[in-house]
């Protein structure tokens, strides 16, 4: 398949070229556009063919559902079977923005959005392209990040035009994504509203309009006898293509860590790569160093970890040894990435 790059600026949209995105969508197409969180790969999400080409294009497995992103709040309404006062409370506070909210579904979705669930996943996006390609579409848009399956998400066009050239129509480029991370999954379809993903808007957000709010266990702790929620939870994600381990506690004991480590590998022949943060950086002097950002503003290690954990898959290194960061706010997404990127592999120090 040609697939057509279409670059295109947030603050000042052609729209022959939106118009042109849109016109695919409305045919059935693919097409991959920003978000603040991540790229997303949209088709028409009441089009069945066109949801299909998404799992295909990306070796997606059939029991992951999509998220349907839309352009407004009334567009809610035909999706679900009932939306809860709650749910009115958490769209109102955090639309458009970085919350997808699961509730029950209605008969008009089709069955391979939701992976067969009789819940659906919706968010809508706080960004200028995505919203007009949503209302231009006329119709909610089905989109799961636009990678290929198990790889990091995408936070540039760069990296979908890696993972998806000549197998979506079009990609827009509209520069760098914002947050870096995927949005949080906020199930309220039950009767315990609970994250099932975490993401820009944190537990501590949520706590004050849902004071009863859990958190999958699952998120935190890789366990094989812990079956996540969310399906999308259970596989492997964001894999570098070398080993990954993550240090996390207090840290200057994980930067003691990681240096002790660094020796024993690189005395073992052992090339190291090693992420760190702008206030360790000066303390490694061996292997291929790079910082995610600053631990005074974790927005900036979210916004900068797909990235590397891309960069690193050009470098060559037989190991990655990572910082984490604390398990709270921001933390505990970009913890939950790293978790999965290194297969479990944290060690508290
Ligand atoms: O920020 C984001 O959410 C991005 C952008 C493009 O909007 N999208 C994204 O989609 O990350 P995806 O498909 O990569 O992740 C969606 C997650 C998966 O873990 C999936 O299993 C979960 O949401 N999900 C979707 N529908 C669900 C449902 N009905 N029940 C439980 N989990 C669901
Ligand atoms: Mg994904």
């Amino acid at each position: 398949m040609n697939t057509k790059i279409l670059k295109i600026t947030e603050n000042n949209i052609d729209e022959d070229l939106i118009n042109e995105a849109i016109n695919v969508i409305k045919n059935g197409g693919l097409v991959a556009f920003p978000t603040e969180t991540v790229y997303g790969l949209g088709a028409n999400g009441f089009d069945q063919w066109a949801a299909e080409k998404i799992f295909i294009a990306k070796g997606r497995p059939q029991d992951n559902p999509l998220i349907l992103h839309v352009s407004s709040i009334e567009q809610v309404g035909e999706l679900v079977r009932e939306i809860p006062k709650v749910a009115i409370e958490c769209i109102e506070r955090f639309w458009p923005g970085p919350l997808t909210i699961l509730l029950k579904k209605s008969d008009k979705i089709p069955s391979i959005i939701t992976a067969g669930l009789d819940t659906v996943a919706i968010r809508m996006p706080e960004h200028k392209i995505a919203l007009e390609l949503i209302s231009g579409s006329n119709t909610p848009i089905a989109a799961p990040s636009a990678n290929t399956s198990g790889r990091p998400s995408p936070t540039s066009a760069k990296h979908v035009i890696e993972d998806l050239m000549g197998k979506v129509d079009i990609i827009i480029d509209g520069g760098d994504t914002g947050i870096g991370l995927e949005s949080t999954v906020l199930d309220l379809s039950g009767e315990t509203p609970m994250i099932l993903r975490p993401g820009g808007v944190t537990k501590e957000d949520l706590i004050k309009i849902i004071p009863n709010i859990e958190v999958d266990f699952a998120i935190i702790k890789e366990d094989e006898n812990i079956v996540p929620k969310s399906p999308g939870q259970k596989y492997r994600h964001y894999a570098p293509k070398s080993e990954m381990v993550v240090y996390s506690g207090d840290v200057e004991n994980i930067v003691r860590a990681i240096l002790e480590k660094t020796e024993e590998y690189i005395s073992g022949g052992k090339n190291v790569g090693i992420i760190c943060t702008d206030e360790t950086k000066e303390f490694y002097k061996d292997g291929i160093v790079i910082s995610m950002g600053t631990r005074k503003d974790e927005k900036t290690i979210a916004h900068n970890l797909f990235n590397i954990l891309r960069l690193f898959d050009e470098k060559n290194v037989d190991i990655i040894l990572s910082e984490g960061v604390d398990f709270s706010f921001l933390g505990v997404a970009i913890m939950n990435r790293m978790m999965k990127a290194s297969g479990g592999k944290i060690i508290e120090v």
